[in-house]
């Protein structure tokens, strides 16, 4: 079965989407970290963002690698651990320039599709209900404010030392959010059978249970 996670930056996607792969015991895939990735790397060896000729000649077939670990997935690149590396403020806010590239999304899209084939999974991201699996048997929407997206996103830089200011966050989260969902190809949408999750006043377990519950009915 898969299992396809879309929404905006910050709405719980991945905190959730691995609890419930851990849960049903499927792989795990986050789509925004292999953008974020790239995005990394192009920055990085100083390309400009938004050539995507050189950023692709430059990746070439490089794999974009998620390790087990006991902390969880790590992700390297070119020998290199960037884990923490591509939750930076400076990869956040220029991932949606590389992300918007229609060649970078038709090779990340032909990976993710390699990753799931024939695989039992679970994947987040912005267009894998809507382009990457449109055959995914459950399809979630995930929303929440932004208020409460910052917040979310405070806590979580807080956790690691980083200090931005909440409204710093509030005003990037809406960039993103709507570069996300203006670009030309593959935009940040709810798929048509999707089913729309609001997670502003829902705790983490409620919804995990809110999703299965919505996987039982298609079984
Ligand atoms: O999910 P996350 O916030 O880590 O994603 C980072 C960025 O990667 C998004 O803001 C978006 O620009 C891009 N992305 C995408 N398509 C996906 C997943 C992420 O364009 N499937």
């Amino acid at each position: 079965m898969q299992i396809a996670i879309d929404g905006p930056a910050s709405a719980g996607k991945s905190t959730i989407a691995k609890l419930l792969a851990k849960q049903m015991h499927y792989i795990y895939l986050d789509t925004g970290a292999m953008y974020r990735a790239v995005t990394w790397w192009a920055l990085k060896q100083h390309l400009p963002l938004n050539d995507e000729q050189q950023i692709l000649q430059s990746l070439g077939t490089e794999p974009i690698e998620f390790v087990p670990a006991a902390d969880g997935q790590h992700v390297r690149m070119f020998g290199t651990d960037i884990t923490t590396a591509i939750r930076s403020e400076e990869v956040t806010n220029n991932v949606s320039q590389v992300s918007a590239l229609p060649g970078v999304r038709a090779e990340m899209t032909k990976r993710q599709r390699q990753i799931a084939a024939g695989q039992n999974i679970v994947m987040d991201g912005r267009d894998i209900g809507t382009t990457v699996l449109p055959q995914a048997a459950v399809k979630i929407f995930m929303v929440a404010s932004v208020a409460e997206r910052a917040k979310r996103r405070f806590k979580d830089n807080a956790e690691k030392g980083i200090t931005v200011p909440l409204a710093t966050l509030a005003q990037e989260i809406a960039e993103r959010d709507y570069k996300d969902s203006h670009r030309a190809q593959s935009p940040l949408k709810k798929a048509a059978d999707a089913v729309e999750i609001d997670t502003t006043h829902l705790t983490i377990p409620q919804v995990v249970d809110a999703i299965v519950a919505v996987i039982n009915e298609k079984k």
